[in-house]
C-alpha cells in the first residue's frame, strides 16, 4: 500500500531522490520503508550487509542495495554535511584532515587509565560516508580465522571467511595503479573483486618517495623468519610484510559515500539522503512485538525536534560511538544505568555500550639520512603545490594520489615466549597479534624540519574491554568514551614485545647508512619496565572501535543483536555498524597518534637494540 502511494507520487513526478541539506527542502509528501541512521560502514562490513540485504538492510551501503528494488523508499539521516574540498579527495592530504576539522565529533576520551590517564583527543568524522570519508584508507580485511571465529561465536555461518570472501569480491572495484606499473608479484588477483564499488588499489609509485621501500623489502630477505614477504595480506592469511592496498580509486578516495552514494544511486527516485539531522532517539511505536519505527531529529542542541516512521525498518549506522548513545538515549540498554539518568528501560539490554574493543599503539620516530621522505611534503610548500598541481593535472596522478599511510604493511606474530605467561588472545596461528614495522617520515602532518622514519608498534588482539556510556541525557553531548586502552597485563606486555619487533626490523645492514639517530629517547628504554613506561607514557587507543553493541547468537542471554544484525527483543529494528563486532579484526596498524614531539638536534646514539 505504502510503495503504491510512492509509485503515485513518483508518476506524479514529484518525488525524485535528492541529497537535502535541511529538513524544510524534504518533501513532506514522501513515504520511507527505510530510515537509515548515520551511514559509513567499513569495506567489510560493508560486504556482509550486502549479506543481509536481500532480507533486510548498512548505511550507505543498505540504502543502495535496498533502493535497487524501485518499490522501497529509502532516507538516509546523516548528522553531518558533505565532504567538501581537496582535502577530502586528495589521498595524501589525509592528514589534513584531522584537528581542527569541521567536520569532527571533537570527542575527548575519558582519563586512560592505562595511558598515564591522559585525555586524549579522538577523531570521528561527522559527515555523510562518516570515518570512510576522512580515514586513512587502508583496506584490511583481515584472517580468515577471525570471521570463523565470528560464526563459532554467533553460531552464523554466514559469518564464516568462505562465506564472506563472495561479499568482499562483490564490494571491491579493484583498479589498477595510477603510473601503470606491472602489479605481478604485488597481489594476488584470485582473492579480489573487478566490478564492484568501492575502489580498491596499490599505490601509483611503487618505490614511493625514498629508498624507504627497497630497504624494508630487502629486510624480509634479511630477516625472513621473523617478516617473511607476503604476496597478499587479504587473501585470509596475513602474516608477513606487503604492499598496501587502499580504498582510493585513480588516485582519489573512494569512500562509502564516493561510492555507494555516487550520483547514478543518488538519481534514483527512491533514495533521499537529508544532510544535517541528527537522530537524538529513536521511540517505541508498538508493545508485542516491540517495534521503534519513528526517529526523532534535530539540526543542532537548539534546533527544533521532527520525527518521521518508517514503515518496513529503521537501519541504525551511527558508528561504535553513537549508536550505544543512541540506544541509551532511547530507552534500550541496561536498566540500572539507564534508571539513574531516570530514563525508562523499554528493553532491557545490559551489553549496549560494553564491551568495547579497540587497537592501541605508539610510534617512535628516528632522523633519517635521507632527505626523499614524505617529511618534504610537509615541509616543502612548492613541492607540495607542484605535486597537487600534477595531481589535479592527471586527475589522481603522482605522488599525492596515494595515503601518507606506509606503502607496506606489516603482520606480526608475538614470540611464543610470551604465551607461557598468557592465554593466545588470537583467532588462530594465520593471525596476527601485531602491526610492527617502520613507516616513511614523521607519521604525522606536524613538521619538525627534518627527515625522519618511524618505527611503530600496534596491537591489534587488545584483551582490554572498555565501554560507551551516558554523561547526560542530552542527545547532543558527547557519550562518555571509556577506551580501557592498556588495562590488561598482557595488552602492555605484548605491546612492548611489537616494539622489539619493530625496532627489530630497523637493526638489519639493509639501514645502514640510513638511519641516523632517535628523535625520542626511546633507546635509553633497556629494560622491559622503561619499554611499558615509554608505551604508557606515548600510546593512544586508534581508530578502529567495535563491540559496543555486539552480537551474539539468537536466543542469548549477552549482546545487542543476532548475528542477522536485528536488535534483540525488537522487530524491524536493525544495526549496521562496526559496534556489531564481537571482536576487533587484527587489520589496520596505527592511524591516529597524538603528535609526539621529536628532538630538533640529533642526540648521540648507536643502534644498541642491533
Ligand atoms: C582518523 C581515522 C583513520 C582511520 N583509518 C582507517 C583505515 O585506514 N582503514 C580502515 O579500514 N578504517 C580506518 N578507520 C576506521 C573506519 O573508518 C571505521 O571503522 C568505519 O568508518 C566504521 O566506523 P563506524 O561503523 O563506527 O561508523 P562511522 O564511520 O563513525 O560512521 C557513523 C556515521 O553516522 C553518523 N551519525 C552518528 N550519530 C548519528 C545520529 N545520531 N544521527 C545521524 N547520523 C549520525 C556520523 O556522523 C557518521 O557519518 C579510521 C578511522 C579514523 C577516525
Ligand atoms: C587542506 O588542509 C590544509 C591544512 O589544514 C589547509 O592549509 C588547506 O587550506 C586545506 N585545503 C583545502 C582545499 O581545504
Ligand atoms: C569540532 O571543532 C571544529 C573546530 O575545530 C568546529 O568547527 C566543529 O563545529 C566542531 N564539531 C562539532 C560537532 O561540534
Ligand atoms: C622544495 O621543492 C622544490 C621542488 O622540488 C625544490 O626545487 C626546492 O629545492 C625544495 N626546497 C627545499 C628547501 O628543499
Ligand atoms: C560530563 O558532563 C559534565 C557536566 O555536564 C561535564 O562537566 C563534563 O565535561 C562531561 N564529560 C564529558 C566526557 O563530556
Ligand atoms: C649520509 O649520506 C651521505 C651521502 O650519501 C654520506 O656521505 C654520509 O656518509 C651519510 N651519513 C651517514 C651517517 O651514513
Ligand atoms: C638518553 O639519556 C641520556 C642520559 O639520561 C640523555 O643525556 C640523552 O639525551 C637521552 N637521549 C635522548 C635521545 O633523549
Ligand atoms: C624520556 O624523556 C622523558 C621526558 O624527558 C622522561 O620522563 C623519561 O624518563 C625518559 N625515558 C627514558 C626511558 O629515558
Ligand atoms: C564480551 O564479548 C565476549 C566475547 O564475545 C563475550 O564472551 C562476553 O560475554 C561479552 N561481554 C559482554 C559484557 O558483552
Amino acid at each position: 500500500m505504502l510503495s503504491r502511494c510512492l509509485s503515485l507520487l513518483l508518476s506524479a513526478g514529484t518525488a525524485l531522490g535528492a541529497i537535502y541539506t535541511s529538513f524544510p527542502q524534504l518533501p513532506t509528501e514522501l513515504i520511507f520503508d527505510f530510515i537509515v541512521v548515520g551511514g559509513a560502514p567499513l569495506p567489510y562490513l560493508a560486504t556482509k550487509l550486502e549479506l543481509h540485504a536481500a532480507g533486510g538492510g548498512a548505511g550507505n551501503v543498505v540504502a543502495n542495495r535496498l533502493t535497487e528494488n524501485p518499490a522501497f523508499s529509502v532516507l538516509v539521516l546523516e548528522a553531518g554535511p558533505l565532504p567538501e574540498g581537496l582535502n577530502y579527495s586528495v589521498p595524501f592530504f589525509q592528514s589534513y584532515l584531522r584537528y581542527p576539522n569541521p567536520r569532527d565529533w571533537n570527542y575527548t576520551t575519558a582519563p586512560l587509565t592505562g595511558i598515564n590517564n591522559q585525555v586524549q583527543q579522538y577523531p570521528r568524522g561527522r559527515l555523510l560516508g562518516g570515518c570512510t570519508s576522512m580515514n586513512g584508507m587502508q583496506y584490511v580485511r583481515g584472517p580468515n580465522s577471525d570471521y570463523n571465529r565470528y560464526a563459532r561465536v554467533t553460531g552464523d555461518p554466514g559469518w564464516s571467511w568462505d562465506s564472506m570472501l563472495h561479499y568482499f569480491k562483490k564490494s571491491e572495484h579493484w583498479t589498477p595503479p595510477t603510473d601503470g606499473h606491472k602489479t605481478t608479484g604485488q597481489f594476488d588477483p584470485a582473492v579480489h573483486g573487478f566490478n564492484g564499488l568501492v575502489g580498491v588499489s596499490l599505490s601509483g609509485s611503487p618505490l614511493g618517495l625514498s629508498e624507504f621501500i627497497p630497504r624494508s623489502l630487502q629486510v624480509t630477505q634479511e630477516l625472513p623468519d621473523q617478516f617473511p614477504f607476503n604476496l597478499d595480506y587479504n587473501s585470509g592469511t596475513p602474516i608477513g610484510l606487503g604492499w598496501s592496498q587502499n580504498t582510493i580509486k585513480n588516485g582519489k578516495r573512494s569512500s562509502s559515500y564516493t561510492s555507494y552514494l555516487a550520483p547514478e544511486f543518488i538519481a534514483r527516485p527512491n533514495l533521499h539522503v537529508l544532510l544535517n539531522s541528527q537522530v537524538t532517539r529513536i521511540i517505541q511505536t508498538s508493545q508485542s512485538p516491540k517495534r521503534f519505527m519513528t526517529v526523532e531529529f534535530a539540526e543542532n542542541r537548539e534546533g527544533s525536534r521532527h520525527r518521521l516512521t518508517a514503515s518496513k525498518e529503521v537501519v541504525i549506522s551511527a558508528g561504535a560511538l553513537e549508536t550505544p548513545k543512541l540506544l541509551l538515549n532511547s530507552g534500550i540498554g541496561d536498566e540500572t544505568a539507564l534508571r539513574s539518568f531516570g530514563i525508562q528501560t523499554l528493553v532491557d539490554l545490559p551489553d549496549v555500550g560494553k564491551n568495547l574493543s579497540v587497537h592501541v599503539g605508539f610510534s617512535v620516530n628516528f632522523f633519517t639520512n635521507s632527505t626523499d621522505t614524505q617529511d618534504s611534503i610537509y615541509l616543502n610548500e612548492t613541492l607540495r603545490n607542484m605535486l597537487l598541481d600534477e595531481w589535479i593535472a592527471t586527475d589522481g596522478g603522482g605522488v599525492l594520489g596515494w595515503s601518507s599511510s606506509t606503502q607496506l604493511s606489516h603482520w606480526n606474530r608475538l614470540p611464543d615466549s610470551l604465551f607461557e605467561t598468557f592465554p593466545d588472545p588470537s583467532s588462530g596461528p594465520d593471525s596476527p597479534h601485531c602491526g610492527a614495522g617502520p613507516s616513511d617520515g614523521l607519521n604525522s602532518a606536524t613538521s619538525s624540519g627534518a627527515h625522519f622514519i618511524s618505527a611503530m608498534a600496534s596491537l591489534v588482539t587488545p584483551t582490554s574491554r572498555g565501554t560507551i556510556s551516558l554523561n547526560t541525557t542530552d542527545p547532543f553531548d558527547q557519550p562518555i568514551i571509556d577506551m580501557a586502552s592498556l588495562t590488561t597485563d598482557f595488552d602492555i606486555a605484548a605491546l612492548r614485545e611489537a616494539m622489539k619487533l619493530s625496532l627489530l626490523f630497523l637493526s638489519t645492514p639493509a639501514w645502514d647508512g640510513y638511519i641516523l639517530g632517535p628523535a625520542n629517547n626511546i633507546t635509553n628504554a633497556t629494560s622491559d619496565a622503561d619499554l611499558e613506561a615509554y608505551a604508557r607514557a606515548h600510546s593512544a587507543p586508534n581508530a578502529h572501535v567495535v563491540g559496543t553493541a555486539s552480537m551474539s547468537p539468537r536466543g542469548a542471554d549477552w549482546g545487542v543483536v543476532d548475528p542477522d544484525l536485528l536488535v534483540k527483543g525488537v522487530a524491524q529494528l536493525r544495526i549496521v555498524d562496526a559496534s556489531i563486532l564481537p571482536y576487533v579484526l587484527p587489520a589496520n596498524k596505527v592511524t591516529w597518534l597524538p603528535p609526539l614531539k621529536p628532538a630538533t638536534t640529533l642526540p648521540s646514539f648507536s643502534r644498541r637494540w642491533a
